[in-house]
């Protein structure tokens, strides 16, 4: 697998962001751009140039503004100019969609389980992850990184590359390997669990002291160096969201365990919400324990681009028509820069040829997916919304539905007022250990919510007065958070 092997072959361009640097710095870093929801220039700085016929031809067609072409231009029967066009630009073997083996590469090509042979497009990010590690275990100290951005960017991935390229270059620098923990905090039943995860990985067999909590434990073991170990460990919290509670004490204590004397913990947080920085950096600072902040920023349509193309070299066939790629990554750029709906919009449209292969009246007539698959494909994708916008939310506005839900099992209505609405998310956010907003940020959550189409607030003088419905089906709510253990406990508190 191509992954990038030792530092030297990392792109050689940022500053080394050294421990020292994180926690004193951070005024200059991505802090600043953390709220822009996507840059306006490609992450490496190369653009893609797209040289295809039918590149050029999609900007001319999209002049209109609709973005799409009309069904002529399309068609791939032999005769049709477009199918001329790509037949003279490719000289790729052909795809056999009927081919089961070979459709099943396409879907692993395109899976998003399937890890890359080459992450595109966030190579200055992992470079500064790599570099910040490497900077740590040189010097023999700890450091904490806050890694943050939309879902679907990158992160998870690329701090997996980050993590082999690290174990490398230490083996190859003569380095002692850390010990490496990764902990998704989906997986945590409660939030101080993270601390007894880390406790039981640096001493598996520790007998603690029950008047003790791990943290506590941790603490103290950090405080002095005949007990502390020796070895660096490299800690790497995903989700780390999931750890917010009222007073964000898990974060800060989490953070502050890399400010103990004796500390060898190079600690990276991982967080989808955008704003989490701004809800636990500043006390952070305050104590002198200001992570480097790095951001992934959402993905501009030619990445998405070049992220595809890149997956899709493996086969050595043409699957996609380019315009057709090209429609996706524009469609998935403008909503949301998520390389997950991506690559699910791209199987789906494989789906829409499938489907048209198996009918004989139309059998034969097409070997690659096309303009008009992806358009198909799209509409599905973008009409089905109702989860992803679920998914999409911010936490908040996700407790808010599942209080909704909640309240409405629990006392068997279909319709409750924004003050009751209110005492029941209050309530959740309490035996969530979430700090809840305050009555005017919840009020005006439930306008986007409102605006949204999710839910349905009725016209009163009196806020607290309002009537609220949902627009959606419960059973929406619930689908969308199955498997998700912290909304499934918001979705049954009593
Ligand atoms: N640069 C990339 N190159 C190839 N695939 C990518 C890239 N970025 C994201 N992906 C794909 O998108 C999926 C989601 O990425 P992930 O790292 O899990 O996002 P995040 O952690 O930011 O939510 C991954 O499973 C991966 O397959
Ligand atoms: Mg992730």
């Amino acid at each position: 697998m191509p992954t990038l092997r030792s530092s030297e072959t990392l792109l050689p361009s940022s500053p080394i962001a050294s421990p020292a640097m994180g926690k004193t710095d951070g005024k200059g870093s991505s802090t600043a751009n953390k709220k822009r929801a996507r840059s306006h220039s490609t992450d490496d700085g190369t653009p893609i140039k797209t040289h295809s016929p039918a590149n050029r031809r999609s900007t001319s067609s999209n002049a209109n503004g609709n973005g799409k072409v009309s069904k002529g231009e399309l068609l791939c029967s032999p005769k049709s100019p477009r199918k001329r066009l790509s037949d003279q630009f490719s000289e790729k073997p052909k795809w056999n969609p009927t081919d089961p083996a070979q459709m099943q590469a396409v879907r692993e090509a395109l899976h998003v389980a399937t890890a890359p042979s080459n992450v595109v497009c966030r190579e200055e990010e992992q470079k500064r992850i790599f570099e910040f590690c490497k900077t740590c275990i040189e010097q023999e100290r700890a450091g904490s990184l806050y890694v943050c951005g939309c879902p679907g960017t990158g992160k998870t991935l690329s701090m997996d590359r980050v993590k082999e390229n690290v174990m490398l270059w230490s083996k190859e620098a003569g380095y002692e390997l850390p010990d490496v923990l990764a902990i998704n905090c989906t997986s945590l039943t409660n939030t101080v669990e993270i601390f007894t995860t880390i406790l039981a990985k640096l001493y598996p067999r520790m007998k603690t002291n029950s008047s003790f909590s791990s943290l506590q434990h941790l603490q103290s073991l950090f405080s002095q160096s005949h007990s502390s170990p020796r070895r660096m460990i490299l800690i790497v919290v995903d989700e780390m969201d999931y750890l917010i509670t009222k007073d964000r004490a898990v974060l800060h204590n989490l953070f502050m365990l890399t400010t103990f004397p004796f500390s060898r913990c190079i600690l990276i947080g991982i967080a989808n919400a955008i704003d989490l920085a701004d809800r636990f950096l500043p006390k952070l600072e305050s104590l002198n324990c200001k992570p480097l902040v790095i951001t992934f920023h959402a993905y501009l349509k030619d990445q998405i681009l070049k992220i595809i193309q890149q997956r899709l070299m493996v086969l050595g066939y043409d699957v996609f028509q380019p315009l057709a790629l090209e429609f996706c990554a524009r469609k998935v750029a403008a909503a949301s820069g998520d390389m997950r709906r991506a690559l699910g919009v791209c199987r789906s449209a494989i789906e829409v040829l499938e489907e048209e292969l198996r009918d004989p009246s139309k059998q034969g007539q097409c070997n690659i997916v096309t303009f008009d698959h992806m358009d198909i494909a799209i509409s599905k994708a973008f009409k089905s919304t109702v989860i992803n916008t679920i998914h999409s939310l911010p936490q908040h506005q996700q407790i808010i539905l599942c209080a909704l839900v909640n309240f409405f099992q629990q006392f068997k209505k279909n319709a409750t007022t924004l003050g009751e609405l209110n005492r029941s998310y209050v309530q959740i956010c309490k035996s969530a250990h979430v700090p809840a907003a305050g009555t005017l940020e919840f009020t005006n959550m439930c306008t986007v919510l409102n605006d949204q189409g999710l839910l349905k607030l009725g016209k009163s003088k009196e806020d607290k007065l309002k009537r609220v419905t949902l627009q959606i089906d419960s059973s929406d709510i619930t689908f969308a958070f199955k498997g998700n253990r912290f909304f499934q406990n918001c979705l049954e508190q009593r």
